[in-house]
């Protein structure tokens, strides 16, 4: 099952991954991050450049989960022009080095089995960074999409369409359709760390982690996945069922162990 971290702010649960994040890539250079994108990991992204003080990051590969379908790569909520400002130049990462799916060229199915070549070709990704959606969505995988599923375009509901709205001058703004990793990629990552905080994440989390596996809810499909981290503040733990046994396994957890 998945190790569930509850912590008591969003910084401790920033610093937790961003150590991790930071010994990985220290035994590994070429390590392959797969970046989520959003409000959660921005504590993370936050940390890191203190935990990566004085390692090279030069090598380091990075693949986003997904991006909006016709949206100017240069519009400032491009997930390609987030990327760019919240991870690779405070990172000092390799801008060659990461790469955000294509939603604004000519050819989006091409460009989408394209990025799951790249992924391969890469080695695959070794440690995923993941949000929920209020929908239960990972990546952009809206509710009903196939456990199976690869690199596609999606239709956004209207819940997440409102939830990204204050990223936007006006809500119209948002588009309608992204290209995101399917769950059948997001589950082949080696390492998975699901993050989730507030009230407002409370309920997708319980479900994601304890309710039956189902497309319904496609943050479940973690739980077929073998090596999956979850990191929760207490808002966002609030539902949990099994909080206790959590908190008990990770107080008592041995240090050798590790993430
Ligand atoms: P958020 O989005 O991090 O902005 O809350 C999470 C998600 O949609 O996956």
């Amino acid at each position: 099952m998945a190790e569930v971290i509850i912590t008591p702010t969003r910084d401790a649960a920033g610093a937790l991954v961003a150590d991790h994040i930071a010994s990985l890539i220290a035994a590994q250079p070429e390590t392959v991050l797969g970046l989520a994108t959003g409000s959660t990991p921005e504590p993370v992204y936050r940390a890191l450049p203190g935990a990566l003080a004085g390692i090279d990051v030069s090598r380091v590969r990075g693949f986003a989960l997904d991006e909006y379908v016709g949206l100017d790569p240069a519009h400032p909520e491009s997930y390609r022009s987030v990327i760019t400002r919240e991870v690779v130049e405070p990172l000092g990462l390799t801008p060659a080095l990461v790469r955000v799916p294509d939603g604004a060229g000519p050819d989006i199915a091409r460009a989408a089995d394209a990025y799951e070549e790249a992924i391969a070709a890469a080695g695959g990704v070794d440690l995923q960074i993941l949000g929920i959606g209020t929908d239960g969505h990972i990546g952009f995988n809206e509710p009903g999409s196939s456990f199976a599923s690869r690199t596609r375009v999606k239709t956004l509901t209207e819940q997440t369409r409102a939830d990204n709205a204050r990223f936007f001058a006006h809500p119209d703004d948002v588009p309608h359709h992204t290209v995101t990793q399917g769950l059948g990629t997001i589950l082949e990552a080696r390492h998975l760390v699901l993050l989730a905080f507030g009230a407002a994440k409370a309920s997708a989390i319980a479900a994601a982690l304890e309710g039956p596996l189902t497309a319904r809810v496609p943050g479940s499909a973690v739980q077929l996945h073998p090596h999956v981290t979850v990191v929760v503040d207490e808002e966002a733990a609030a539902d949990l069922e099994f909080a206790d046994y959590y908190r008990f396994a990770y107080r008592n957890k041995p240090d050798w162990q590790g993430l």
